[in-house]
């Protein structure tokens, strides 16, 4: 039987110049905007008057120098970015990637404890564990650990952050003057953890925050990536090109989340959604036109590259897609290794006409229309057990994004697929989950 209190959740990726590689070269992006954090934090207003669930900014620990001259790459880090968000926001979710691969956990069960703080209550931690070679280059590694390795870590690091925030008893503090007890060392615990990967004594030097801890977030679609957003994910990001496909996805998450004995309603799937709105179909048609000529080939070789794993400058463009090795033999994003091969099987295509024709987005979900169409689609994959809600990926930036809100957020609320307000303070309190007091 349906739910009749399921509602949609929307999560809306903050990119600078928006999720088209080619939107940066589009009339209607002012470049200033993309590196001024006053046109994040208004947009972050917009979103949540809109009322948006999430914002959330995505983030990778190296760059292709060769690749700077297609376009921006990646803006401020999401941390501060994000901290600078919460300052100008009350309601709207603050979420961050922050990888397992690179990063102590301490360091990370602080930072997000201190969102928690810093927003009342608002923070997400998307935990990626990093599939890009180069990245282990900048942290002293002669290469990026295996896949099973990387996602081995993720689940201790995992384990080891969630320790820490519950370091703090919810009551430990105390800030009595009078006794001169600030806070209730029986209260405050050391986790004395020793792993396979960390040693840490703890406990953390921050107390309980307001949501008892930050929402977790998987985006990672291999096997290990499904077990670890199984046992400890609220909501998952997922990469999808076709309803089937992710449909299969959504069962087997939450039957793997049944599984590792949790409700299935305890984790949401998100698959990406690489939108373009306008009142006609003709102007929506017209700006995905216009975004086809200013994309740039090469670059879309690089993120390709970079994604997979396999250096594919080194192919022709008009020759016949290459076959692709065991998924086994990939080191990098099997999510995207999954969805490629899945675009390419059964298929007579070139390289040229997968990246022109479908790499659109990274290959994900997409549409360009007006916001009647949009919704329909939205609807179609909520209501049909393919998704829990969207990632929204406006491709053009700041105007795409007003766009989306001004006009589909509405029209999914007229369908009542989408709430009017927010039901609390705290993310997790929006999301129905509850707080971890
Ligand atoms: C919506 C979405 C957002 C993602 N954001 C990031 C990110 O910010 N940084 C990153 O390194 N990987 C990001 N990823 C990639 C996944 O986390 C990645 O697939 C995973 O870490 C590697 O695991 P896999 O081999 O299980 O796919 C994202 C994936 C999706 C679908």
């Amino acid at each position: 039987m349906s739910d009749p209190k399921r509602r949609m959740i929307l999560n809306l990726f903050l990119q600078n110049a928006g999720s088209h590689k080619g939107a940066w070269r589009h009339e209607s992006t002012q470049l200033d905007e993309i590196h001024d954090v006053k046109h994040f934090q208004r947009i972050a207003q917009k979103a949540e008057a809109a009322r948006i669930d999430t914002l959330f900014i995505a983030d990778g620990l190296s760059i292709e120098a060769k690749a700077v001259q297609h376009g921006p790459i990646l803006s401020f880090e999401p941390l501060t970015l994000l901290a600078s968000i919460a300052a100008v926001t009350e309601r709207i979710g603050l979420i961050a990637t922050v990888s397992t691969s690179f990063n102590e956990p301490y360091n990370a069960a602080r930072i997000f404890s201190s969102l928690d703080h810093i927003s009342g209550g608002r923070a997400g931690w998307n935990i990626v564990t990093t599939g890009v070679e180069r990245t282990a280059f900048n942290f002293g590694l002669p290469q990026l650990p295996p896949h099973a390795e990387r996602y081995a870590r993720a689940k201790e690091f995992t384990e080891v952050a969630l320790k820490l925030w519950n370091s703090w008893d919810a009551d430990a503090l105390v800030q009595d003057k009078a006794s001169g007890v600030y806070a209730d060392a029986q209260k405050v615990h050391d986790i004395h953890h020793e792993g396979t990967y960390y040693s840490v004594r703890g406990a953390l030097n921050m107390m309980r925050s307001p949501q008892g801890r930050p929402l977790l977030i998987q985006a990672g679609a291999s096997e290990a990536g499904r077990s670890l957003a199984a046992q400890y994910a609220e909501l998952i990001f997922t990469v999808q090109h076709s309803f089937e496909d992710a449909q299969l996805f959504y069962n087997d998450i939450k039957m793997r989340t049944s599984q590792a004995g949790r409700s299935p309603n305890d984790i949401k799937v998100l698959p990406g959604l690489h939108v373009i709105v306008a009142e006609t179909e003709a102007e929506a048609l017209e700006k995905a036109s216009d975004l086809q000529q200013l994309g740039s080939i090469e670059r879309a070789v690089m993120s390709l590259s970079n994604l997979l794993g396999i250096d594919f400058s080194t192919y022709a463009l008009d020759d016949p897609f290459p076959p692709l090795p065991d998924h086994k033999e990939i080191n990098a994003y099997q999510s995207f290794y999954q969805m490629v091969q899945k675009i390419v099987e059964n298929k007579s295509l070139t390289l040229r006409e997968l990246l022109e024709k479908h790499w659109i987005g990274n290959g994900q979900l997409r549409i360009a229309g007006t916001p009647v169409q949009v919704a329909d689609l939205m609807e179609d994959w909520f209501l049909n057990g393919a998704a829990d809600g969207f990632s929204v990926m406006p491709q053009l930036g700041f105007r795409g994004t007003e766009a989306f809100l001004d006009l589909v957020v509405p029209e999914l609320q007229r369908r009542g697929l989408f709430p009017t307000s927010y039901a609390g303070t705290t993310l997790r309190e929006n999301l129905g989950f509850d707080l971890l007091l």
